[in-house]
């Protein structure tokens, strides 16, 4: 059997009788479970606001949509953000007109508030920080220095499902956090996220725009005009299709049961991985940071000689991923090669080992000894 980078698992019954409900009541869409989703999502995270969506990337779009609105910015000020990441954090900065500019990661993967002070200019008006594989990095220390500067922080959380920070789960530390059920997250669904903007107003006003701008959703229509369909409403401003399902929140009711469980099963397996690559003098492993309970979507190593690494891997049946390429390397972000020197050092090291709910520990073994058996260089 091969061994993936990542396999999710579902809980097929008890999501089929959600969406069974879904279908016997003929309500798919917006409404009724992701009405239940966003709840339950709040009760779990303690966050105070959360709106369905249809993927973290529209999420982190719509965020900066209704912030830029909100706090005046023109079209090319400039937002911080980090080089290594999946490209959908720094495209939804260029889709409202804004640019990124790149600031070195720390040993954690995640910004440095130091090189973050570097790179604020007249221009600054945001850092988005993105929380690697579910660590949570400096973000401390990356708030205290964005409320110290009038900047704002926004957290692409895409990763962080269960992330506790000194016991809290992660989301409250900036204006607003954007979380990812794409399916092969912590928290799988089909493809869906969460944004949860810290004031309700801005969560108000997310909820207009992520259905077209329109004034009211159809299943308040529905539900709250004396239980009849009424069909007049007002478009005050352009909005976006942007909205989550109902069929996509069943998987994620559901699936939300078990995150907790799901992610201390990821933590077993990384302890494991951790003692024998101990080991291993050659396998640089990226620590986890203090009073971060993570979600461990992912366990990340650095090694010489990596993509023979990866080629020795594959050759052995064994996938693992990489997270992620430098992103100055795209032709969009070329302007910011050279900016961070760490960051694209850490990029030409790193892989990510297998971690999901159906690895076992014999797998872990495997996947070390096969890196074992690699003929390192030095
Ligand atoms: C760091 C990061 N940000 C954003 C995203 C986008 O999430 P989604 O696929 O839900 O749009 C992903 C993953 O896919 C990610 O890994």
């Amino acid at each position: 059997m091969p061994i993936n980078v990542f396999v999710p698992k579902f809980h097929t019954d008890e999501i089929l009788e959600h969406m069974r409900e879904c279908l016997d009541r003929g309500w798919t869409g917006l409404g009724f479970k992701t009405i239940d989703f966003e709840n339950a999502w709040k009760d779990y995270t303690g966050l105070p606001n959360a709106h369905y969506m249809c993927s973290n990337t529209v999420g982190l779009h719509l965020a900066l949509n209704v912030l830029k609105k909100k706090h005046g910015w023109k079209d090319g000020d400039e937002v911080i953000s980090t080089p290594l990441t999946f490209v959908s954090t720094n495209h939804a900065i260029l889709y409202e007109h804004l640019k990124p500019v790149f600031a070195d990661v720390d040993e954690y993967l995640c910004l440095d508030p130091v090189d973050i002070e570097e790179k604020i200019t007249e221009r600054t008006r945001a850092v988005m920080f993105v929380g690697m594989g579910g660590n949570s990095g400096r973000l401390t220390e990356v708030a205290e220095l964005c409320s110290q500067k009038g900047l704002v922080l926004v957290l692409d959380a895409a990763h962080m499902a269960g992330t506790r920070l000194n016991g809290k789960h992660v989301g409250s530390e900036g204006e607003v956090a954007i979380f990812s059920f794409q399916a092969v997250k912590n928290l799988p669904t089909g493809d869906s996220g969460m944004v949860c903007f810290m004031d309700e107003e801005l969560d108000k006003q997310a909820r207009k725009l992520s259905w077209m701008g329109i004034s009211k959703d159809t299943y308040q229509r529905f539900n709250t005009q004396k239980g009849s369909y009424r069909w007049r409403y007002d478009v005050p401003e352009l909005g976006f299709k942007y909205h989550g399902n109902s069929i996509m929140a069943s998987i994620g009711i559901v699936q939300l049961k078990y995150v907790d469980e799901d992610n201390a099963y990821r933590r077993k397996l990384a302890a494991q991985y951790d003692d024998l690559l101990a080991e291993v003098p050659q396998v640089e492993i990226v620590p986890t940071a203090p009073n971060c309970e993570t979600s461990r979507h992912l366990y990340q190593i650095c090694v010489p000689q990596r993509d023979e690494v990866m080629q020795h891997f594959y050759e052995n049946d064994i996938y693992p991923g990489v997270h992620y390429v430098e992103n100055t390397e795209y032709p969009m972000y070329a302007y910011g090669a050279g900016t961070c020197a760490r960051a694209a050092e850490y990029a030409s090291r790193l892989i990510s080992l297998p971690l999901h709910l159906r690895v076992t520990t014999e797998d872990v073994e495997k996947v070390v000894s096969v890196l074992r058996s690699f003929s390192f260089y030095r």
